[in-house]
């Protein structure tokens, strides 16, 4: 089979204006034209060959150009009676892609006579790398305030407080069954609270990173089964929606992917890598966001400060309320059920809403995860700021609330 010879020769004239080397044009040809069965070497030969009547051709005068590359760096140069007499014009001779090349340092401009040289150091532009908006956030701190939602006088809020669901390895069953509870009280219900580890973020886990038997679950997987979820919440609340106060809260769980990002320092990722604010949308969806797993929290009314959670060992209500005896409080991160009061104030340690016989927790011994239990929170704000707890206990398959069984 015949190949064109005018297609290898434009194949030459093209590389070579890239800045190509001859020998890398040599190999160029050899491995797009499989006809060309002379040797490398000879090859190379001919394109230096080629190229060098080929500029005389083309000038027909005495230019000299010039391509050099060294260290990263390529430098442009043409000399001698030419018409060239600007770096822009120089960028467009020589066809250089600008998206991918930067000037470096300075570049040279001159004249004499009918002569010219313009001569110009080029390297590839540096990524630009943007750290994803939270991780800024948290970072900078700027989000370390907490929400407050205050009560107007003969005003009574109902929020709901749903904590450690471990989307995609949520108790199913019951997450169906709140969301029903959704539906027939959208009316009374003034807020939801999604207080951390609402995914499980397994993919970006640093536990079971060496073991299988979870194949499957991704990132995006994870992302995608959140996001149905807080789509699902969006329906049962139906035209009620807008009206609900919505506030997403960080647990340790979500800050995986900060610690991920932080890794390597994870930024080549650049801002590829979603969020989990990103990717739940939670910004479209109306929430308003604290990416701060650990000092981040909402205050109900006077005292209730609802948040994550830190202590995990026997008596998490206890050890929550001893750090901070002057506010009452409510969290998860423990998975268990529990209450404590020093008389003024207390702690609710409301439950997790994961499915215990999923694989995915095998972290914790069968002692810990039987100390776990499903529940959730419900808590009632008075004209006055108090608050008033209703910790949801569940049963494998639904629970009981306001009268009815879900
Ligand atoms: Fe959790």
């Amino acid at each position: 089979m015949n190949i064109s010879k005018n297609a290898v020769f434009n194949e030459i004239i093209h590389l070579h204006g890239k800045g190509v080397s001859h020998v890398d044009i040599a190999k160029e040809l050899k491995s797009k034209y499989s006809e060309i069965s002379i040797g490398h070497e000879v090859l190379r030969k001919f394109v230096s060959g080629f190229l060098q009547i080929a500029d005389l051709n083309a000038d027909n005068s005495n230019i000299f150009k010039s391509i050099k590359e060294s260290k990263g760096f390529l430098t442009y140069e043409l000399k001698g009676d030419h018409n060239i007499a600007s770096l822009d014009e120089l960028i467009e001779y020589f066809e250089i892609d600008t998206n991918v090349y930067e000037v470096a340092g300075d570049w040279i401009a001159n004249s004499w006579g009918s002569n010219r040289q313009v001569k110009a150091k080029f390297r590839k532009k540096q990524e630009l790398i943007l750290p994803p908006k939270d991780y800024e956030l948290l970072k900078d701190r700027i989000n370390k305030n907490p929400f407050i939602f205050k009560t107007k006088k003969q005003d009574h809020q109902m929020w709901l407080v749903l904590g450690c669901i471990h989307v995609p390895f949520e108790n199913k069953i019951l997450i169906n069954a709140i969301l029903n509870l959704i539906q027939d009280n959208k009316k009374n219900i003034h807020g939801i609270i999604l207080n951390g580890d609402f995914l499980d973020l397994r993919s970006l886990s640093e536990y079971d990173k060496d073991k299988v038997g979870m194949d499957g679950i991704t990132l995006g997987y994870e992302y995608q089964k959140g996001l149905e979820l807080m789509l699902k919440i969006k329906k049962a609340f139906g035209k009620e929606y807008d009206r609900i106060k919505k506030v997403f809260i960080y647990g340790n769980h979500e800050a995986r992917y900060f610690k991920h990002i932080d890794k390597v320092l994870n930024s080549r990722y650049g801002n590829a890598l979603a969020s989990p604010t990103e990717a739940l949308r939670m910004e479209e969806l109306g929430y308003q966001v604290q990416p701060n797993d650990k000092d981040g929290y909402v205050l109900l009314g006077n005292s209730l400060e609802v948040y994550h959670g830190i202590y995990y060992g026997a008596n998490p209500a206890k050890d929550h309320l001893t750090k901070k005896p002057n506010r009452s409080a409510m969290f998860n991160h423990s998975h268990r059920v529990a209450y404590h009061s020093n008389g003024n104030h207390e702690a609710f340690n409301i439950g997790w809403l994961g499915d215990q016989n999923s694989k995915a927790f095998s972290y914790s011994s069968r002692f810990q995860k039987q100390a776990w239990q499903n529940a959730f929170g419900v808590v009632h704000i008075d004209s006055l700021g108090n608050h008033y707890v209703n910790t949801v206990k569940c049963h494998e398959k639904g629970f009981f609330f306001d009268g009815k069984s879900y």
